[in-house]
């Protein structure tokens, strides 16, 4: 089982504590570029059923929290997916959320 304790990492001038399951979660074990923080609270966007989304990863877009392809030439890839009801969803700004697309109140660990 995954052991989760505190780390330290550097992210974009800012020392953030983080612990290890996040850190993997954020494939920064393995993919050493860093998001750009857009924002530091989610962004509230109204979902249609049935409708396709996509939610930028990179936070270089400036459609937040939705892809307009600033991505292209880095690894990030947007987080594709399809609204399963009508609901207002909070999706994440920081782009550090460990369930992509969707706050999870990780933007509270920032200052
Ligand atoms: S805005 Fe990223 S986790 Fe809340």
């Amino acid at each position: 089982m995954l052991q989760c304790f505190p780390i330290i990492a550097l992210y974009h001038y800012r020392i953030v504590a983080l612990d290890i399951h996040s850190f993997i979660i954020h494939n920064s074990l393995i993919n050493m570029d860093k998001p750009t923080i857009a924002g530091k609270a989610p962004l509230p966007v109204e979902l249609k059923a049935g409708e396709t989304y996509a939610w930028c990863s990179c936070g270089k877009s400036s459609n937040q929290p939705m892809c307009d392809g600033s991505h292209k030439g880095t690894s990030f890839v947007p987080k594709v997916f399809k609204a399963e009801k009508d609901q207002t969803a909070y999706l994440c700004t920081c782009k550090l959320t460990g369930n992509p697309g969707m706050c999870d109140g990780t933007h509270k660990k920032l200052e």
